[in-house]
């Protein structure tokens, strides 16, 4: 069904093409495709949703400066289950969630055994101690995102075996917590002030599916070099925004999302993403790359579907994989285009629709070019929807 619409989308896209003039539009041939979402990583288990305490306190007041200023906790009323923290919300219908979020909370409270799914996020919760986590041993769910803390008591979470989630994103930890279960599959520590990694932080994690360490202080020394080498299932690996010169070493291979924007990554090592199986997503967005520093073939990864560079030192196009849908190489410092000797040369019969290139979205405004766009590109890049130029 596909091939033959998109065949006369192509005739009428190809004559539109060649009337205009390609100066900054999108999507000027066929429909707009929504750009591929990254995939998230399955989440199975998910709890059924329950209802959602009716007042959580909004935070609305100014952040407060001192530990003094903090607002007290704020209670709630009186719940069926006797074990329930005051500044807990406890379900009657759903006993195995606790709902503690926006709550002025500075200490965690004694967890109950009966909790599957904890939400502590959104409080002055300043440190994590092991009292509060003695007997919830059900744990599957942590969140405690968006709180101040600053240490985590050693062994805390080594102590829940079922434990699943565990999202610290915004808070102030200078390193990622030690001893953390080995059946974790989703890890968020983005936006603290991670610049230490310790050795084997990550060993025996096989079942870990995201690691999220995005906005941190991570720089190449932070990263010993087989940090990353249990995480055989690992999907999602977001190391952006942080201080990065280097790719990191040792990656695992069946990765499909890696996110590198915002480093001072100046180059890319022959054969890095060599026997990667299911790469489909590559940010490198806001680095140092130029072209010396990209080896000729480097992006000729099969599973390769979404590829950004943008807002690099690249003076040319690098070769990529017929398979690749969107090129981001936005303000480069890319010269000229020769879609001869970018196609990538996979088919032997280009003429069929089917054999050509699956490029469809190419940015290249903000670069040293200017239309019209060349008819090789036309030619080699049938599939192309929209060009930015
Ligand atoms: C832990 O929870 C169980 C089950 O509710 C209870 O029987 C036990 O007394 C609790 N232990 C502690 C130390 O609170
Ligand atoms: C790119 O890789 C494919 C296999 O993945 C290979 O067949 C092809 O020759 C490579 N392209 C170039 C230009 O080497
Ligand atoms: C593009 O590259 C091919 C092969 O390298 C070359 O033959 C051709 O002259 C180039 N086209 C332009 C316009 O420079
Ligand atoms: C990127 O390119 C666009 C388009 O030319 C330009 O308007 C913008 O200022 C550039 N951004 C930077 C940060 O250079």
């Amino acid at each position: 069904m596909r091939a033959g619409t998109s065949n006369r989308t192509m005739k009428a896209g190809l004559a539109y093409c060649s009337l205009l003039v390609l100066l900054l539009i999108t999507d000027v041939c066929g429909q707009r495709r929504p750009k591929p979402k990254p995939v998230r990583p399955p989440t199975t288990r998910k709890p059924p949703a329950p209802k959602k305490p009716s007042s959580p306190a909004p935070k609305s007041e100014p952040e407060p400066q001192e530990p003094t200023d903090f607002p007290p906790p704020i209670l709630g009323p009186p719940s069926e289950f006797p074990d329930c923290p005051r500044e807990c919300f406890c379900p009657p219908s759903y006993p195995n969630a606790l709902y503690c979020e926006n709550r002025n909370i500075r200490k965690v409270p004694v967890i109950p055994f009966r909790t599957h799914y904890l939400y502590l996020q959104n409080n002055y919760i300043d440190q994590v101690t092991a009292d509060s986590f003695k007997n919830c041993t059900e744990l599957k769910w942590i969140n405690l995102g968006n709180n101040r803390i600053r240490s985590v008591e050693k062994q805390v979470f080594e102590k829940l075996p079922k434990l699943l989630y565990l999202y610290m994103q915004r808070n102030e930890l200078k390193e990622v917590p030690d001893d953390l279960p080995a059946g974790l599959e989703q890890l968020r520590l983005s936006r603290n002030q991670i610049s230490k990694v310790p050795p084997g932080a990550f060993s025996k994690m096989e079942h870990l599916a995201l690691l999220d360490l995005h906005h941190n202080r991570i720089s190449d020394s932070s990263l010993g070099k087989n940090i990353f080498k249990d995480l055989k299932n690992l999907i999602q690996l977001n190391l952006a925004h942080n201080i990065l010169r280097k790719m990191p070493a040792n990656i695992p291979k069946g990765l499909l999302q890696l996110f590198l924007d915002r480093n001072n990554i100046e180059e890319i090592p022959q054969g890095y993403f060599k026997d990667f199986t299911n790469l489909a997503f590559v940010r490198l967005n806001y680095n140092q790359l130029n072209d010396k520093g990209l080896p000729k073939l480097v992006f000729n990864v099969s599973s390769l579907l979404d590829l950004h560079l943008s807002h690099n030192m690249l003076s040319t196009i690098p070769l990529f994989n017929p398979e690749l849908e969107q090129l981001h190489l936005n303000n480069n410092s890319i010269e000229s285009v020769n879609g001869t000797e970018i196609c990538p040369s996979n088919s032997l019969n280009m003429h069929d629709e089917n054999g050509a290139p699956k490029l469809r979205y190419l940015r290249l405004d903000g670069n040293h070019l200017s239309p019209p766009v060349p008819s090789d590109v036309i030619m080699c890049f049938r599939h192309l929807h929209a060009i930015v130029i």
